[in-house]
């Protein structure tokens, strides 16, 4: 990995994004919104900024051009799909061969294997319809931006974050490629690790072509599992 690209650069997601890549050593180019160009300030001169929208085909062509990996934080804004016209645009431009590393939530899932609980399935459904209702995200539009990532040939994780909270990294979350394995069960990761995980899954080839869930190492679930190992 040489030079990567960050899609979706500003947000608190992307801006641990930009941080990991930076400390890696990668040159490091994002996408941002133009209004949050300024929330990026602090890597002024180590970063190159596309801004415009993530679902911006010309924007996207132009941001991963050399790129030897691009990271999506794909986020199902507003009633435009604007999730999957990010991922479309991502898989159409990337270079041949390039790594792609997308971020999404449990609710998210491959191949239908996931066990989720009464309590999650419906925090899930009434988000859902809360959000279509007052037209300010989709759940569906990250459902059918995975499922494009998900059948198509390109080089891709997914990696499927828990509840997020802020703080001090933890070090490189444990993971599951089912939701409903105990190691889950705590349901939390500081999201700086979200961050950390999808960086080191730029140099993982096992998780190719999967969509591991993934919780803090340091919750109880976790430890309890590792200790039963
Ligand atoms: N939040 C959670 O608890 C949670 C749980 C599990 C998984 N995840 C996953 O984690 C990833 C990051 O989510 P996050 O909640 O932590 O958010 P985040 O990192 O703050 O990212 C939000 C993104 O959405 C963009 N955005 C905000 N308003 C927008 C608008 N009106 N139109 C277009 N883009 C807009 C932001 O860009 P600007 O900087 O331009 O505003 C930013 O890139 C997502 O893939 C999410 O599915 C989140």
């Amino acid at each position: 990995m040489k030079k990567i690209c960050i899609v979706g650069a500003s947000g608190k997601l992307g801006q641990y994004l930009v941080q990991h890549s930076l400390d890696r050593g990668y040159q490091v180019v994002g996408v941002c919104r133009k209004v949050s160009v300024q929330k990026l300030d602090r890597f002024k001169g180590r970063i190159t900024l596309f801004p415009g929208a993530t679902n911006d085909r010309e924007v996207i062509a132009k941001a991963v051009q050399g790129c030897d990996a691009v990271l999506t934080v794909l986020v199902p804004w507003g009633v435009n799909q604007y999730s999957t016209g990010t991922a479309q645009a991502v898989l159409d431009h990337a270079q041949p061969g390039a790594r792609l590393v997308f971020s999404c939530g449990w609710h998210i899932t491959m191949d239908g294997r996931d066990v989720y609980s009464p309590l999650f399935t419906t925090l899930v459904a009434i988000g859902g319809w809360i959000g279509r209702l007052l037209r300010i995200g989709d759940i569906d539009d990250q459902v059918e931006a995975c499922r494009r990532v998900f059948t198509s040939n390109a080089r891709w994780t997914v990696v499927r974050g828990s509840k997020l909270e802020e703080g001090e990294s933890q070090g490189l979350p444990v993971c599951s490629a089912h939701v409903g394995d105990p190691i889950l069960a705590s349901n939390i990761t500081r999201r700086v690790d979200f961050a950390l995980f999808m960086a080191e899954a730029l140099e993982n080839d096992k998780l190719l072509h999967r969509a591991p869930a993934i919780v803090g190492c340091q919750t109880p679930s976790a430890l309890a599992m590792k200790r039963t190992v």
